[in-house]
């Protein structure tokens, strides 16, 4: 149990127009619409233009929650964006969303965390807000993949794509979100899934890749369908009901057969999963955000539902969370 004193009250998402599908890579690799879908079931992606960047798509996803929930963000108190592809290197993309917002004396920061990103960002806001060192709290998962993504390596430039979404987390004692949690790290699997920066070597081997996501699809695969069901069960094993008694799981959408492989090993209903990777691809830590917002449109989640979000990856890390969903 997290003994929460924090509650959801908002969210909202943004995704750029532009769209890559299948058939345009068709002319860009050597791939097919066929094998996409077969072995990711991905259709399409959202690309960034030229010119817009993380902190661009944090902004619209936190205007879209302000406008359908009528929230004003003036009294915000702490801004987390959870993202790996920043604008910069410094300032942080949370100080230039505060600036963006106009919201004065915010705390601000970026929390890196890859495909567990968001979670990861929800389990730091509700401890801030259940310790009662903040009140008002915006939690954003946005990427701009397609800026680091290596459009001649085939293996991974099918999987990603770029979008954001964004939640508020208010102090409330009453009805509190946060329900249990579960999350680690394996450094000594980095290699599987990197992207080069400062240093050339990592865990005393050489990169390559020079800037652009590497990822060993395979090795990420087989630790993700492995670990998934029991990082679910630990998170269950925390919380007051059991892994039957969810009526939502929102794993990191990177792979719709990870998904259902990952369904069947814990022996949680696929019809019960929600995601967003067969219209938005692989977009890392904005990949949870927009699998609740694209359900909540589609009305599917209610008040009162219990749901279970499982973010994986880059890290390799992880992060489960079970929601109390009261907005
Ligand atoms: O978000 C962070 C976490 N990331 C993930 O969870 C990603 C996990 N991994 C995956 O989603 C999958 O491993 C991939 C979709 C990346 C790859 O699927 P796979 O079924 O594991 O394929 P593979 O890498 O084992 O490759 C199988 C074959 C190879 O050909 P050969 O060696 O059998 O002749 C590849 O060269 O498929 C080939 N291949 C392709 N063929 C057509 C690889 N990419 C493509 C492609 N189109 N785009």
């Amino acid at each position: 149990m997290m003994n929460s004193k924090a509650r959801i009250t908002a969210i909202g998402s943004y995704v750029p127009e532009k769209r890559l599908s299948n058939y345009d890579l068709e002319k860009m690799v050597d791939t097919n619409d066929e094998w996409i879908v077969q072995r990711t079931g991905i259709k399409e992606r959202r690309i960034a233009d030229e010119n817009e960047y993380t902190s661009d798509i944090s902004y619209k996803a936190v205007k879209n929650l302000m406008e359908r929930y009528d929230k004003s963000v003036d009294d915000v108190d702490m801004i987390i964006v959870c993202t790996l592809t920043p604008d910069f290197k410094t300032p942080s993309v949370a100080s230039l969303v505060q600036a963006k917002l106009g919201i004065s004396h915010a705390g601000a920061l970026d929390l890196n965390v890859a495909c567990a990103g968001f979670t990861y960002g929800l389990y730091v806001a509700n401890g801030l807000v259940s310790s009662g060192l903040n009140k008002k709290v915006l939690v954003i998962g946005a990427e701009t993949l397609s800026k680091v993504t290596d459009y001649t390596d085939r293996s991974t430039c099918i999987l990603f794509g770029d979008g954001g979404g964004a939640v508020l987390v208010e102090y409330d004692e009453q009805q509190p979100s946060f329900l249990s949690s579960h999350l680690g790290s394996e450094g000594e699997r980095a290699k599987s899934l990197y992207c080069t920066n400062l240093s050339e070597t990592l865990n005393g081997e050489e990169l390559i890749g020079s800037g652009c996501i590497v990822q060993n699809g395979r090795e990420v695969y087989k630790w993700a369908v492995t670990t998934a069901p029991k990082g679910m069960q630990s998170v269950m094993n925390n919380a007051p009901m059991e892994l039957k008694d969810v009526d939502w799981f929102v794993p990191h959408s990177a792979n719709l057969r990870m998904i259902e492989s990952i369904c069947e090993k814990s022996g949680f209903p696929i019809e019960q999963t929600l995601y967003s990777v067969v219209n938005y691809g692989n977009t890392s830590s904005a990949s949870i955000p927009l699998s609740l917002d694209k359900a909540l449109r589609e009305g599917k989640i209610k008040n009162g539902d219990k749901v279970l979000l499982y973010g994986f990856g880059g890290g390799l890390a992880y992060a489960g969370i079970l929601i109390n969903w009261t907005i």
